[in-house]
């Protein structure tokens, strides 16, 4: 496995390869590495020739008030989780990604950004797409994966290969989870032993409306709210959203017949969680409800 710090180098090896007619698989990620990235890593393992993974926390997608410094950071231990898996990691320093301070040139993903988790986080998914933009042209991947855990960023990094011609197969891949259903998380560490317990509080609220949606429950505003309703029960949780929206689009959905996808969001302690679902309405019980 071989860890690059620079952009040059890492075109260079990554070139190298694809001359060679090899294909390569890239998992982008910001480190603190757990099950969910290492679920993307064997997926890409599986279905390329060459496996990349970066990591970088990238300030771009971070606001004022966020994260950023205490951001979760192990290098050592995400090199060795990486090592049975991946040939190149790609590690840059801020300057090495950003050696004009921020530069000014964006990539503007539009309003889908604003919805969800874009409404109290403005300009991160330009950030998340801008520094995505930038690592495929540093890695000229044939296939990119992410996971299903981030359901916006996911939709919003299909649209920017789309919209930008960038020629990456875009893989989502399922969400792991922890055996009470919490979503495994890099943020999970800061919570304490109740917040803890209390974070299963999202998986909980999204289980539920999948219920009542198995059941009949069609309006979009009644699954939301009970979602909403089962979070604010939860008293070491403070909602952000509790959301059932068109899964392509991301607007409010407010008849479920097709696919709808369940999105929450909610602070526990100093964690901002999130979680998701996909659920299916049956053409039948469409009707029978009606
Ligand atoms: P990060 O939060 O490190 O996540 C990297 C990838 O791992 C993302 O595609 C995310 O959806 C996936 N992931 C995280 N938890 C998961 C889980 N429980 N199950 C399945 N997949 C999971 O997302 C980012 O980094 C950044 O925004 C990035 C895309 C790297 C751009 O900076």
């Amino acid at each position: 496995m071989r860890v690059l710090a620079t952009i040059a180098e890492t075109r260079a090896a990554l070139d190298k390869e694809r001359e060679a007619g090899r294909t390569v698989g890239f998992v982008p990620t910001m480190g603190f590495l757990h099950e969910g990235h290492l679920s993307l890593v064997r997926r890409a393992r599986a279905e390329n020739d060459v496996v990349l993974v970066s990591i970088f926390v990238n300030p771009l997608q971070f606001g004022p008030s966020e994260d950023l410094a205490a951001y979760p950071r192990d290098l050592d231990r995400d090199l060795a989780l990486l090592e049975p898996g991946a040939d190149v990691v790609f590690h840059p320093s801020v300057e090495e990604m950003y050696p004009e301070g921020a530069g000014t040139t964006r990539v503007t993903v539009g309003e889908i950004g604003s919805r969800l988790c874009g409404a109290n986080r403005p300009g991160h998914f330009d950030g998340v797409a801008t520094v995505v933009a930038k690592l495929y042209n540093v890695a000229g991947p044939s296939r990119v994966y992410f996971g299903q855990k981030d359901a916006q960023q996911l939709v919003i990094l299909r649209r920017l290969a789309r919209d930008l011609d960038f020629p990456v197969e875009v893989i989502g891949c399922p969400i792991v989870r922890e055996a009470d259903g919490l979503a495994v998380s890099s943020r999970n560490v800061y919570l304490d032993a109740g917040e803890r317990r209390a974070a299963t509080v999202l998986f909980k609220a999204l289980q539920q409306a999948a219920d009542i949606v198995s059941r009949g429950e069609r309006e979009g505003r009644r699954i939301s709210e009970a979602m909403a309703a089962t979070i604010a029960a939860e008293p070491r949780a403070r909602l952000d959203y509790a959301a059932c929206v068109d899964p392509g689009t991301l607007a409010d959905l407010d008849r479920v017949d097709g696919e709808a996808l369940l999105a929450v969001a909610a602070w526990v302690g100093k964690a901002r969680l999130i979680d998701n679902q996909t659920v299916t309405a049956q053409a039948a019980s469409i009707e029978g409800s009606r």
